[in-house]
């Protein structure tokens, strides 16, 4: 997971390496999420990736025959992603630069996987995806777990992350489960899951729900 982070802190300077740094660091958050969602899917639906990256999580429902869109804003992630020639479209578009490049009710479902604790506030991006999701369709996502007593915050050792410190932000229940229903979704399923990171091991939750 530290080798995971790394790669996020700095997408461009790890695009290349980013898979096997995954794959490396036991980061089962895209098999979670695509397990998660696997009853509610169907061949042919489309789905839209909020920060797909190289598209780790989102080649799993191309896989199951979904239509793949992509977002990021890392032009070298979205190369990676192009090499492996399952998505439909992808654009490069900061998710904090709002509106994104898709219409009302545009795709059955989205995810974002890896990115919600590299973002101070997630909420523009659960209305966004509130706007893009047909009703009726899936938003599934993966969030860094912060308990009652813990901070939202937390700066990363510049030793562990390349030499340059950055800011990792963590959600609680309450809070995650409060920006669904003010936007609109309702919560299915939620599985707390553990990974290493930052050298510590570390509370992360995958949140499945359905745009009402
Ligand atoms: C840990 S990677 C996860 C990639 C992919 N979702 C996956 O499941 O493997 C985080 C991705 O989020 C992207 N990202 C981070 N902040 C972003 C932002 N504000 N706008 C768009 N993309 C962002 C990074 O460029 C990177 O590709």
């Amino acid at each position: 997971m530290d080798e995971l982070i790394k790669a996020t802190f700095n997408a461009d300077g790890h695009a290349g390496k980013y898979d096997k740094k995954a794959e490396k660091a036991k980061w089962h958050a895209p098999e979670i999420v695509f397990g998660l969602a696997f009853d509610y899917i169907m061949a042919g639906e489309s789905i839209l990736d909020l920060g797909i990256g190289t598209g780790l999580s989102s080649k799993l429902f191309s896989k199951a025959g979904l239509k793949v869109y992509g977002m990021d804003f890392s032009e070298k992630m979205l190369e990676e992603c192009r090499k492996k020639n399952f998505a439909e479209d992808l654009r490069q578009h900061d998710l904090s630069s709002l509106p994104y490049p898709f219409d009302d009710s545009s795709m059955n479902h989205a995810i974002s996987v890896g990115v919600f604790q590299l973002i101070e506030d997630t909420g523009p991006i659960f209305r966004e995806a509130k706007r893009i999701i047909k009703k009726d369709g899936l938003f599934s996502f993966a969030a860094m777990h912060r308990k009652d007593s813990e901070d939202k915050d937390k700066q990363i050792n510049p030793k562990v992350c390349g030499g340059k410190p950055f800011t990792v932000y963590s959600q609680s229940e309450e809070e995650t489960k409060s920006l669904l229903s003010s936007t609109g979704f309702k919560l299915l399923h939620k599985i707390e899951f553990s990974a290493v990171h930052a050298g510590k091991k570390t509370s992360f939750v995958v949140y499945t729900a359905r745009a009402e």
